[in-house]
């Protein structure tokens, strides 16, 4: 770390695929699925792109306090910033490019196509697929400014105590909440088995594309979506302290729907285009003409 990042600032990843590359580390296979020789994060040697996903978990848990969050609610859940009919949306989230290698990597489209026609492919529900089409919208959140640590990365709760089962605990010494008595305990602000509805989430794009079609979607496409940054859950199991009967039962939709966004990317890019007629009457099934962002 140090000196090479500097310039880079508070953008310290290439691209935003650089977080989910790293995620793939540290699970190379779907839960339930790991072998005994696990792959160890620690052993990963690739030494650049370690330092630029520490930076940015540096920033990501420095940074994500219960104040924080409670500001970026009050300013996107005003829903003021933009309203674009679903598919300029789609286009607007598509000019998200960034410094990484524009032959390799695909784009957003094609990344919500992979996760979308992986689902299809295994016959679930069109909802479920309309789900994985659109789970990564809320990364527009980046175009309107926001730093990559508020948009990607694990998500956690705020207002308790950290996980030591995120991702580099140790950054969260950083955390002003840490040494906040309020939510430094187990329960902080929580009760025991609250549920999650009670829980506030680090601020991303889980919780912000939740927030715009909650009122459109099924209740366990609403968790998949809400949920599926929040490892420290359903891949660790760390907060089944804040979860009631109900959370544990939707959870079983965010495991299913892990595999598919984790482990559905491959290099050949879908036909955009054969696909669109489908994908059309799809969204025009469940989602208003026009979305507010
Ligand atoms: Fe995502
Ligand atoms: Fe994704």
């Amino acid at each position: 770390m140090g000196a090479q990042f500097e310039n880079k600032g508070n953008q310290p990843l290439k691209s935003l695929e650089e977080w989910e590359d790293d995620l793939l580390v540290r699970y190379p296979e779907p839960k339930g699925k790991q072998s005994k020789t696990k792959v160890a994060y620690r052993n990963y040697t690739d030494s650049e792109r370690v330092d630029t996903v520490r930076e940015f978990y540096r920033l990501n848990h420095t940074f994500q306090t219960y104040d924080f969050v409670c500001a970026k609610e009050k300013e996107y859940l005003k829903f003021d910033k933009r309203e674009m009919p679903f598919w300029e949306a789609i286009r607007f989230l598509n000019t998200l490019v960034d410094d990484s290698d524009p032959d390799t990597d695909l784009d957003q489209l094609q990344h919500l196509l992979q996760t979308s026609e992986a689902i299809r492919a295994d016959g679930h529900p069109d909802w479920f697929v309309l789900t994985g089409f659109i789970h990564d919208m809320g990364k527009v959140l980046c175009l309107f400014g926001e730093p990559q640590w508020a948009v990607v990365g694990d998500t956690f709760p705020v207002g308790c105590r950290h996980s030591d089962k995120i991702v580099y605990p140790e950054f969260f010494d950083l955390n002003p909440d840490s040494q906040d008595e309020r939510y430094n305990s187990k329960y902080g602000i929580y009760e025991s088995q609250c549920g999650l509805e009670k829980v506030m989430m680090s601020w991303g794009h889980d919780e912000y594309l939740y927030q715009i079609v909650k009122d459109y979607l099924p209740e366990p496409a609403l968790y998949m979506i809400r949920y599926h940054s929040f490892y420290a859950q359903h891949r660790e199991g760390a907060y089944d302290h804040l979860l009631n009967a109900h959370d544990r039962e939707m959870f079983k939709w965010v495991d299913k729907f892990n595999p598919y966004d984790l482990y559905s990317k491959v290099p050949v890019a879908p036909d955009v285009k054969a696909l669109m007629p489908y994908y059309e009457d799809l969204v025009a099934k469940y989602l208003p003409p026009v979305m507010r962002f």
